[in-house]
């Protein structure tokens, strides 16, 4: 067995409904942040951390996401005839980014059910799980942090971050204590997903970054259905926390939900603002909205 974290999985056989109609026939995991699709922050965000393999668990309608990360042979053929380099190098950059492997999830059971859906391609070693809708922004990069924190640790690694107020209600909550060492690291004894603010053990919100050793699919296996007929990761990390140390994480950077409306509508305007082709631009623009 392998004891480096050398592969990442992706969820993303999930309906998006928040992000209808947008996704009601484009995989949510492809809508564009800026020119690129979210999908493709987390996977560069993967191999920067040293990921090799990169397994998607998908569903129906999902194909676009294939065919962005393969060959495109018409595409590459016209900007090849028109002379039009960079984006060749553009276009054939994101088909040799990665090893990519597909797992297909027949219902979206869950986010749990999901991570299981892998356990043949993952097999008897550490790994990642990546949340696409998350997009972080951190250097060195988020899973990177974490990976560090599990090879320092040897126990599995949740990203967290600090939420004051009501806001938590929307998160699994972790219990546990912060670390006598490393005020980062929360040693974790226990988690609530979605508590009323009154009752949130914490303020470690815990957000879509995992990394997990793989006595985690033996317990998802085990795991009944809960709340929508759904398996839950959650459930499977509070079986794991009984026999093995688990860890939160704070990590250092800024974390968007690209899955929501709102939170695409912040990282739009945040990461274009960084864009040194069009930022000036685009502040001008702002700068002369009535706002
Ligand atoms: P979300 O709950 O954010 O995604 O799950 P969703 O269900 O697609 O979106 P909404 O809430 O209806 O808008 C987090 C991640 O888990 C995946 C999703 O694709 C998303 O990347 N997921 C969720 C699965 O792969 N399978 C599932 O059964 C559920």
């Amino acid at each position: 067995m392998s004891n480096r974290v050398r592969k990442a999985v992706f969820p993303a056989g999930g309906l998006g409904t928040r992000f209808l109609p947008a996704t009601k026939v484009i995989p949510k995991e492809m809508l564009a942040l800026v020119d690129k699709p979210i999908i493709q922050y987390g996977v560069e965000e993967a191999i920067a951390s040293g990921i090799e393999h990169i397994i998607f668990v998908t569903g129906r309608g999902k194909g676009a996401m294939e065919d962005h990360f393969d060959i495109s042979y018409e595409l590459d053929a016209t900007l090849e005839r028109k002379g039009k380099k960079e984006l060749l190098a553009l276009s054939r950059s994101i088909s040799s980014l990665a090893r990519i492997s597909y797992v297909r999830q027949k219902e979206p059971l869950g986010l749990g059910h999901a991570v299981l859906c892998a356990k043949e391609l993952v097999g008897d070693e550490p790994f990642a799980v990546i949340l696409p809708d998350d997009v972080i922004e951190a250097e060195p990069p988020c899973l990177k942090q974490m990976i560090d924190v599990f090879d320092e640790r040897g126990g599995s690694v949740l990203a967290t971050q600090t939420v004051e107020g009501p806001g938590i209600s929307a998160y699994g909550v972790l219990a546990g204590s912060q670390d006598a060492h490393n005020v980062r690291i929360y040693n974790c004894t226990g988690m609530v997903e979605k508590p009323k603010f009154e009752d949130a053990p914490s303020k470690q919100a815990i957000i879509g970054r995992y990394v997990l050793t793989p006595r985690v699919f033996e317990l998802l296996e085990k795991t009944t259905p809960g709340a929508g007929g759904e398996i839950q990761l959650t459930d499977g990390i509070m079986a794991l926390l009984k026999e093995e140390k688990v860890f939160g994480y704070t990590f250092k950077g800024r974390r968007f939900d690209a899955g929501d409306k709102f939170g695409m509508l912040q990282a739009t305007v945040e990461f274009a603002l960084k864009r040194p082709e069009f930022a000036d631009k685009f502040r001008e623009y702002l700068k002369g909205l009535a706002l």
